[in-house]
């Protein structure tokens, strides 16, 4: 079906029916799942920073949920309102200005404009497309990342940085971390990749997903999530789901695998998906901060010292994901691979 226009070129055919490839197992679909409304996870408020108050909650919230959402982080709304808008332009521009960065025309591996997941692997596809740019220098950027999005992407990944530094001093504390040495700060923010997310519109949206059950593969994203909602996360011990409601100018914070192996499974990588909708496109963007390709993650030393077991052996960060895109989303944890 796919002619390498993605699911909007599909969505843009005005489809009344959905092609079957894209037919999911009742297994992912949300309406086979226990939705929890009476829950849902942390909203922390960041205007005070300096207070310890503050940093605990970022950990309670990173053991007991694993995501949370964050308000007044600092991150102007005009900069994320501009990099939602910026996603809806790249969609929007002719297949042939997107197709120059799929997986056969992109002369770099850190663009990748693309369509469900991991299309070769999944029995179903996921009704999303995607453009995901691997950030190496500001130089690579400017050369390589596609010009209807590149400087407002890149300035949501700047300006994030500082809310990223100082959630990671946070959960460093908890974790009995003194300081964010060089060492550390490769493992937890040595590499970033920022995904801008289209889900269009989709006929018979209850057939299908926009994205099945997985964890990230990163220490923390940090997801910026447009007024539509759908994204669901599972909750800690359990097999109930809550939604992750679009709350104005917040970001959703989420642990991810690599963390949750860091930290010797303290901070929990959970399992989320996004739903399909059948009355307006929906765009989100995440930047997914990674430990540096070449490193070998493992439990850190100092939550060993109390004499904790570790969980994990340790495994270079590369193929940890390389073993992630090798699989489709099926809710098979990624994190067995590291025990
Ligand atoms: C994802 O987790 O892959 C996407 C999350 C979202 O679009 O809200
Ligand atoms: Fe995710």
């Amino acid at each position: 079906v796919d002619k390498g226009h993605g699911v909007k070129g599909l969505a843009d055919l005005g489809l009344e029916t959905l092609p079957k490839q894209y037919i999911q197992p009742p297994e992912e679909k949300i309406t086979n799942s226990t939705v929890v409304t009476d829950d849902s996870i942390p909203v922390i408020d960041l205007s005070n920073w300096t207070d310890p108050k503050v940093a605990e909650q970022i950990c309670h919230a990173a053991e007991k949920w694993g995501f949370f959402q964050i308000v007044n982080h600092g991150i102007p709304i005009e900069v994320l309102e501009d990099v939602k808008e910026a996603t809806r332009r790249f969609f929007d521009s002719p297949a042939e200005q997107k197709n120059k960065h799929s997986k056969d025309n992109s002369p770099t591996n850190n663009v990748r404009y693309g369509t469900s997941f991991t299309p070769k692997a999944e029995k179903a596809l996921e009704w999303k497309d995607f453009l995901s740019l691997f950030y190496a220098s500001d130089d690579e950027a400017a050369a390589q990342w596609p010009s209807a999005c590149r400087n407002e992407a890149l300035d949501f990944m700047k300006k994030s940085e500082f809310v990223i530094r100082r959630l990671m001093e946070a959960l460093m504390k908890g974790l009995n971390v003194k300081e964010i040495d060089g060492t550390k700060e490769s493992l937890l923010m040595g590499s970033k990749r920022i995904n801008l997310n289209y889900y269009p519109k989709c006929p018979e949206p209850e057939l299908t997903v926009g994205v099945g059950r997985h964890s990230d593969v990163s220490t923390l994203t940090i997801l910026l999530q447009d007024d539509i909602g759908g994204l669901y996360v599972k909750k800690l011990d359990s097999d109930s789901w809550v939604h992750v409601p679009p709350i104005n100018g917040a970001i959703v914070i989420n642990v991810g695998d690599a963390l949750q192996i860091l930290s010797n499974g303290r901070y929990k990588s959970i399992e989320h998906r996004v739903i399909a909708n059948g009355i307006k496109n929906r765009v989100s963007v995440p930047i997914f901060v990674n430990p540096r390709p070449s490193d070998a993650i493992g439990p850190l030393p100092e939550v060993l010292e109390g004499g904790e077991k570790p969980i994990y052996k340790k495994v270079l960060y590369s193929d940890y994901v390389k073993h992630f895109f090798r699989k489709a989303h099926d809710g098979k944890e990624t994190v067995d691979f590291a025990k």
